[in-house]
């Protein structure tokens, strides 16, 4: 591999990306429409603040010191009709609820990142799709085009900018009242939806969990007169892919009193595993914004591009700066992961290991119906745990396409969805997501895994 020096910040700005090959952009026919919603867009106000950004960062750090654990998680991709007060607190719920699992199973302190308000740009492996004999643009996320199969919704509309952009302000607006406001009921773990447990053989053990988390906060309420702080005012940050560049260089901006530039449409974007080539213009542009950043890695990434991405991505080995999202699959993340987390670790640099135990997962059934099983994304967790250890680190997050409904898009789980329950409620645009039950069931093994690995 070609070794060039890292390019020094100087030469970056918000646009110098477009001087470098772009991979997985939309082509717009309309250039003077895309110019406008640029413009506005470019004059809209932040969604998010460099102070809560760099909060974030702090915590990501910890988290890379073994003091804390990430948890995100969210839609693949979300879609616009899902910006409505029920869906948006059940996400926040989920989120809520498997975190305080996390705590009190593993004991420590836990970080929340909703994959939210802004995920509406899709990469897509074919540019093109074909049904009887007809040939269309790939649906791209809403941010793009819109998923109905004709060419009206399937042609990219820069207008539709603007919509993601309100949304993800609506979005985020909401989720910071209800924060505000208390968001009661998820602390308590006995009105929790758990009727899955009992069909669990770890059935025992998830009802103490449980018990002695509501006996917790209760004691807590007590003694200190009011409902714990930690829970009620809880931090909560966004993610999204950071794919459509138009559309981040429009939120990139210079803050009073702080050096460089923060993406402020999200808290913590992330560079998705088809955009992360060394040479191409996503490395280009988040190698200069302040932000927190991910970038995915797949079983295509040699350990010396893992290292070339840490040069290049995070050249003053920033704590917090860098997470690593591996998605290697529970069958490869044996023979991937080690030499990538050795090398790093050798080479003396700081990053956080977050493990996406979804996207190297995924199958198609013989009917044609893409999903995931629950064992094999369990499988690949507590495969990273034990390696990441072996290899004088730790696994310091994990990353899950979940929702708050009771969907039947993953198989497996105590509640066992079936191959045949699949066609029951499968409502996801693009990947599979753990519902409700598995996503807490999750929760309960998760926890336990971090007890059993000395937390
Ligand atoms: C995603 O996170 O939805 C995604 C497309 O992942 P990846 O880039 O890892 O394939
Ligand atoms: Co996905």
């Amino acid at each position: 591999m070609q070794r060039e020096a890292v390019p020094p910040k100087g030469l970056w700005s918000p646009t110098s990306w477009q001087l470098k090959p772009v991979a997985q952009q939309p082509e717009y026919t309309d250039s003077e429409a895309l110019s406008r919603a640029l413009c506005e867009l470019a004059k809209l106000p932040p969604l998010v603040t460099s102070w809560e950004i760099e909060n974030l960062k702090k915590q990501l750090a910890d988290a890379e010191h073994g003091h804390r654990f990430v948890l995100q998680g969210g839609d693949c991709s979300e879609a616009f009709e899902d910006c409505e007060s029920d869906a948006i607190a059940k996400k926040l719920k989920i989120l809520l609820q498997m975190s305080l699992v996390l705590v009190q199973g593993g004991g420590k302190r836990i970080t929340r990142v909703g994959r939210f308000a802004g995920q509406y740009a899709k990469p897509r492996s074919a540019a093109t799709e074909t049904h009887q004999g007809v040939t269309l643009p790939s649906y791209r996320g809403d941010m793009i085009n819109r998923p109905g199969f004709n060419l009206a919704d399937r042609t990219p509309n820069p207008e539709l900018l603007l919509r993601a952009y309100e949304r993800a302000a609506l979005t985020i607006n909401f989720i910071r009242a209800l924060i505000d406001g208390g968001f009661a009921d998820f602390h308590h773990p006995e009105y929790w939806d758990l009727g899955f447990v009992s069909k669990s053989p770890l059935s025992a053990e998830y009802m103490r969990m449980a018990d002695s988390l509501g006996e917790s906060l209760r004691f807590l309420e007590t003694l200190t007169g009011h409902t714990p702080s930690e829970i009620n005012r809880v931090d909560f940050f966004t993610s999204h892919e950071g794919l459509h560049l138009y559309y981040e260089q429009a939120q990139t901006r210079q803050v009073p009193r702080r050096p460089g530039w923060y993406n402020l449409s999200t808290h913590f974007p992330w560079i998705g595993e088809r955009t992360r080539d060394l040479g191409g213009a996503h490395i280009e542009y988040f190698r200069g914004i302040s932000n927190p950043i991910g970038v995915k890695v797949g079983p295509s990434v040699s350990p010396a591009e893992a290292l070339r991405l840490c040069e290049v991505l995070n050249p003053d080995n920033e704590p917090g700066r860098l997470t690593l999202i591996h998605r290697l699959g529970a069958d490869r993340v044996e023979q991937c992961l080690p030499p990538m987390a050795e090398t790093l670790t050798k080479a003396g640099k700081t990053v956080l290991w977050c493990c996406d135990p979804m996207h190297g997962n995924t199958e198609t059934t013989r009917s044609g119906i893409k999903t995931r099983r629950f064992e094999k994304v369990l499988s690949e967790l507590e495969e990273s745990y034990r390696i990441l250890k072996a290899c004088g680190t730790h696994l310091g997050g994990v990353h899950f396409e979940l929702t708050g409904d009771n969907v039947t898009e993953c198989l497996g789980g105590a509640s066992g969805v079936t191959e045949a329950d699949l066609k029951r409620d499968y409502r996801t645009r693009v990947d599979p997501r753990l519902n409700y039950e598995q996503a807490m069931e999750m929760a309960f093994l998760l926890a336990r895994l971090m007890r059993q690995n000395g937390r």
